[in-house]
């Protein structure tokens, strides 16, 4: 009896031992967050001598800036339909948020770390302190402005009712770089690939103009009225134009230059209509279109009868070419680097007496329509815009 109860006891015991070697075989190590979008930037505290710190406050005494703000897709980095379509696959990590709402403030929760380094299983936990209002404002004033609970500018002007620190180091196109070039896998079937700032790097711009100075064009304004005029910059960071939403505000910058060849007005039958379209980037410090993999430049030439019947067709396209499955690949890149120039060229053998036109368009694009429609998107999310629409008409004698 007392001999099985050792036995039995000694059982136990091993079984005990194995079972915590067993835990401690397959304990979750916890990773810390390393690279600057693993991580948002720390919660703020609103700066001395102000009441919030959303874009609408700042927006009532920086009146100008906050307008300006308001036409950059910057405000709608959170708003965004397609970011939000995407945000809701179970394929998007966490990460995604910390370049489309930077601050801790905005974020709902408070990630910690990284279960076995794995991006889909962050430790987070709830954040008190989140701010919705913040968060709808996507890449706001404070997300670029303030740090250590301070504002930071490039003077650190005591004119301000507000706490602020000089920091035009922080204040530069290395900002911009920090949510402008990210080349990271993901996972095998997603990648982050921009690199708008390796493009300017190895670019004709560099040392010459950056993002800052292309983007926000400096002027001479008060930047609160009545506190006389000073060294400003606007805040449209106007880019490709293409609207977030239908109707909204936007600026757009032109990249490229276009440049026609002639056509003639009549044409012999059997001769050949030949027309070219040159194009240059000529202003874009980086390739075009940059950024986003998904955007194109798409180019068309179309040669219509009287009845508006197309006798010819030919359309081109400027970008990428990615398969994201199984797993994401570049499978062509034709961007047009800074300075290049790039012919495209249409040719058409008449073949009977008629009346005809030329149309060529060139439309700039966020991205596809078949795209757009995997992501649900509706009409209020536009595509794309025309840079180039020409009319030629033509007569075949
Ligand atoms: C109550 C009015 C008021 C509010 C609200 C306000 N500011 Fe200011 N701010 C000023 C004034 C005044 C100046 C100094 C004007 C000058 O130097 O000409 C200033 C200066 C600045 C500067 C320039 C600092 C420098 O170093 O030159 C920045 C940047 C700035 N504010 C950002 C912000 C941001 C971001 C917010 C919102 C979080 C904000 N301000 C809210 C009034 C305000
Ligand atoms: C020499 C001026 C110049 C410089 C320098 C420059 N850009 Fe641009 N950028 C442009 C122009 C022009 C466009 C519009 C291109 C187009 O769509 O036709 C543009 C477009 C963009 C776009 C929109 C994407 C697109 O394909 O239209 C982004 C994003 C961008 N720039 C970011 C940056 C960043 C970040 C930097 C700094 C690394 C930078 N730019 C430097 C002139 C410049
Ligand atoms: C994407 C980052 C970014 C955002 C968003 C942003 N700013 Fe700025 N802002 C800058 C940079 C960079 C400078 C400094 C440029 C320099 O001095 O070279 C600047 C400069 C300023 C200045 C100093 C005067 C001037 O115009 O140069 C004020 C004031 C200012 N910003 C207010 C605001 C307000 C208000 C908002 C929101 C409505 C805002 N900014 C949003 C990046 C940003
Ligand atoms: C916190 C991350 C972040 C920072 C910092 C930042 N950007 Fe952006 N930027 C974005 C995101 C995200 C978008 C796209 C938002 C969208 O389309 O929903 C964007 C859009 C843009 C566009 C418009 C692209 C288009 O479609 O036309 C330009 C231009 C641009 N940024 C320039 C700048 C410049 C210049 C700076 C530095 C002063 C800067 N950005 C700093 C994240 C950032
Ligand atoms: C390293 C910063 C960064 C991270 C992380 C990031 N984005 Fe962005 N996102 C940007 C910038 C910068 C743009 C501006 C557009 C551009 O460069 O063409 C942008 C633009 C977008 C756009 C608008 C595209 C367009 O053509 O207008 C969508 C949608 C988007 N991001 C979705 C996502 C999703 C989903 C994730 C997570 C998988 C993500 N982003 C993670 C920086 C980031």
């Amino acid at each position: 009896m007392q001999k099985k109860i050792v036995y039995l006891s000694l059982i136990v015991f091993v079984a005990i031992v194995a079972y915590q070697v067993f835990l401690k075989a397959t304990e979750k190590e916890i990773h810390p967050l390393t690279k600057s979008w693993e991580k948002a930037v720390p919660q703020q505290q609103v700066p001395q001598g102000l009441a919030s710190l959303s874009s609408q406050q700042c927006g009532a005494c920086h009146v100008k800036h906050y307008e300006e703000w308001q036409y950059s897709t910057h405000s709608h980095a959170w708003t965004d339909m397609q970011f939000q379509a995407e945000l809701k696959k179970e394929s998007s990590p966490y990460l995604c948020i910390n370049c489309h709402v930077p601050l801790q403030n905005q974020q709902e929760y408070i990630v910690t770390g990284l279960i076995d380094g794995d991006i889909y299983q962050p430790v987070k936990h709830k954040n008190p302190d989140f701010d919705k209002n913040l968060q709808q404002e996507g890449i706001n004033c404070a997300s670029c402005h303030v740090r250590d609970n301070v504002v930071i500018g490039s003077t650190g002007t005591s004119k301000a009712p507000h706490k602020t620190k000089k920091d035009p180091a922080f204040l530069s196109e290395k900002l911009c770089l920090s949510c402008h070039n990210a080349k990271a896998v993901v996972t095998s079937a997603l990648v982050c690939s921009f690199e708008t700032g390796d493009e300017w790097k190895a670019g004709p711009f560099y040392g010459k103009k950056n993002c800052i100075s292309c983007h926000m064009e400096p002027t001479q304004r008060e930047i609160v009225a009545g506190f006389g005029e000073r060294p400003s910059h606007l805040h449209y960071f106007a880019g490709s134009g293409i609207p977030k939403v239908k109707g909204a505000k936007t600026k757009m910058l032109n990249g490229l230059s276009f440049f026609p060849s002639k056509l003639e007005k009549s044409y012999a039958v059997n001769q050949t209509i030949s027309y070219h379209l040159k194009l240059k980037n000529e202003f874009a410090g980086h390739r075009v279109p940059t950024g986003d993999p998904e955007r194109f430049f798409g180019i068309s030439f179309e040669l219509v009868d009287e009845n508006g019947k197309a006798v010819a067709k030919k359309t081109d396209r400027i970008g990428e070419k990615w398969e994201w499955y199984p797993a994401a690949k570049k499978l062509e890149d034709n961007n047009m680097n800074p300075g290049e120039e790039r012919t495209f060229a249409f040719a058409y053998k008449t073949t009977e007496k008629q009346k005809l036109t030329l149309a060529v368009k060139v439309t700039k694009n966020r991205l596809d329509k078949k795209s757009a429609d995997y992501n649900k998107l509706t009409d209020s999310y536009p595509l794309g815009i025309t840079v180039f629409d020409e009319k030629y008409p033509i007569e075949v004698k």
